[in-house]
């Protein structure tokens, strides 16, 4: 079998075909292996793409159905029409898969289509055909956990995809998990009129962000009508029945829909992993060291399927990483100034460490600035919020930023960038933010810092 490809990537979301594009470009000859029809794995498809989709399409719906009587602006009532609305959301889907194929095309990377297994370093199957190649890399990212008293049928009991897709409006959804898809999709079917409850073990929703921020979703989105119960153990789910127990005492909601949105596991069943010596955790998260390399020489890991938060953004960071240390460049991931975003309205963001986090390594300080004391903010509208800037006590380093309001997904790159380099809070405030900007509340948050926000 003769040395085929230098390259052969399994999976093509964001991870896999970004590190595709990467080693070509970088004169590696490259194999894309996907078991879907179209490219562009979990966020392209059922993920962060057609989900924003919806975002946006029923925040709109929303804010005519409520929001703009205070613009002066009086609209009959809208009409829902969900067919239309998820048919946009396909061809959006349609064009960025239709996008990412175009661009294996134009960096000649041959795209195989089917279940591939790996035999051996070196050797990948798929469909019969046996690939000779170099080196191999798994991109095959993740799939829903499934709660073992509640198995997905998919029609009562469902999951993020099944929930991008519903054909009709529910009455009531009951989402077990507060987390970013409970949040996300329990916002997209509350805004077009559905009854949304969602139960959690924790005792704030995004229990994995900034404090503030949790504590401000809760408060906001309960404002918004999403209902909580916190701090509650799902014993059973039958159908449309959801049993919880909170502080001792039973209680059954009864929803007609009920989506499990518990986290996301590696999804690395049935790839040969374990025949080929891939060392994989009690989890099925493959192992790798600081090369993206499994204990196997040749075969390497990147994305959902490794430790690690499951972004499509620090999956393609990793893809390129890798590929450009196989090919002997100094690839780097700066995992400390990695964003998350929930999209929900207002969006929430952070990067770096949390309050909690920062304090454990030493003393800090907090700069805080608040959306109702920002110009744009007010002339939009949309002054929900603040921006938290969390920095060294005594370097004045930035450690970590967290917005909660209106964009805050693109406020954060500021703070992201400053973050990449090591920038301290003063450097932040220095910089000249055009006026009148939202990102005038980050740079006032710096200012905070050192307690000299001016607008405050
Ligand atoms: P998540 O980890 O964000 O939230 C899961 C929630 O379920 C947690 O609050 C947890 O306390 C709760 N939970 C776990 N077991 C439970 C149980 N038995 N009963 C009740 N509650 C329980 O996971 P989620 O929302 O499923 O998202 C999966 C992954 O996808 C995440 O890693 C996330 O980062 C990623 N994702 C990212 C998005 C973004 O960047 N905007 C959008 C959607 C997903």
């Amino acid at each position: 079998m003769p040395d085929t490809f230098d390259l052969t990537v399994i999976g093509s979301g964001p991870a896999g075909y970004v590190a595709a594009i990467r080693a070509a470009q970088l004169g590696m000859k490259v194999c894309l292996i996907e078991k879907d029809k179209t490219l562009g794995g979990t966020c392209l498809n059922v993920g962060c793409i057609p989900s924003k989709a919806l975002l946006e399409s029923s925040h709109k719906y929303h804010e005519i159905l409520h929001g703009l009587d205070n613009h002066g602006i009086e609209v009959a009532k809208p009409k829902l029409n969900l067919a239309a609305m998820i048919k946009r959301k396909a061809s959006v889907v349609e064009q960025l898969t239709k996008g990412v194929a175009g661009l294996m095309k134009k960096n000649k990377v041959t795209v195989k289509t089917g279940w591939a297994t790996v035999k051996k370093a070196g050797v990948v199957s798929v469909e019969g055909e046996q690939i000779a190649t170099k080196n191999i890399l798994l991109a095959v990212g993740s799939t829903p956990v499934e709660l073992p008293f509640a198995r997905f049928d998919h029609k009562t009991i469902i999951d993020s995809t099944d929930a991008l897709a519903l054909p009709e409006v529910p009455k009531h959804l009951i989402v077990i998990g507060a987390g970013v898809i409970g949040l996300e999709m329990g916002s997209v079917w509350k805004r077009l009129g559905a009854k949304v409850t969602l139960v959690d073990v924790a005792a704030k929703p995004l229990a994995v962000m900034d404090d503030s921020i949790a504590d401000a979703a809760l408060e906001t989105f309960t404002n918004q009508g999403l209902e909580f119960i916190l701090g509650a153990k799902v014993t059973e789910v039958k159908g449309g029945k959801v049993t919880i127990e909170k502080d001792g005492k039973a209680q059954t909601l009864e929803g007609d829909k009920v989506l499990v949105a518990v986290g996301r596991k590696a999804a690395t069943a049935n790839l040969g992993l374990a025949e080929a010596g891939v060392t994989l955790d009690a989890r099925g998260v493959v192992q790798i060291d600081q090369n993206y390399q499994t204990n196997i020489p040749g075969i390497y890991a990147i994305g959902d399927c490794v430790p690690g938060p499951m972004l499509a953004h620090k999956g393609e960071e990793e893809g390129i990483a890798c590929v450009e240390l196989l090919a002997g460049q100094h690839g780097h991931v700066n995992y400390g100034a990695i964003p998350s975003v929930v999209y929900t309205h207002p969006e929430a963001a952070g990067v770096g460490l949390t309050e909690a986090e920062a304090k454990a390594k030493g003393d800090i300080k907090i700069g805080k600035f608040a959306f109702r004391a920002n110009g744009r903010a007010l002339a939009s509208g949309d002054a929900t919020g603040f921006v938290k800037v969390i920095a060294d006590a005594q370097t004045d380093e930035m450690l970590g930023v967290h917005i909660f309001g209106h964009n805050a997904s693109e406020l954060i790159a500021e703070a992201t960038v400053l973050m990449e380099f090591k920038a301290s809070a003063e450097d932040m405030a220095r910089c000249c933010h055009a006026h009148p900007t939202l990102a005038e509340a980050v740079k006032e948050a710096a200012l905070a810092v050192a307690n000299r926000a001016i607008h405050f």
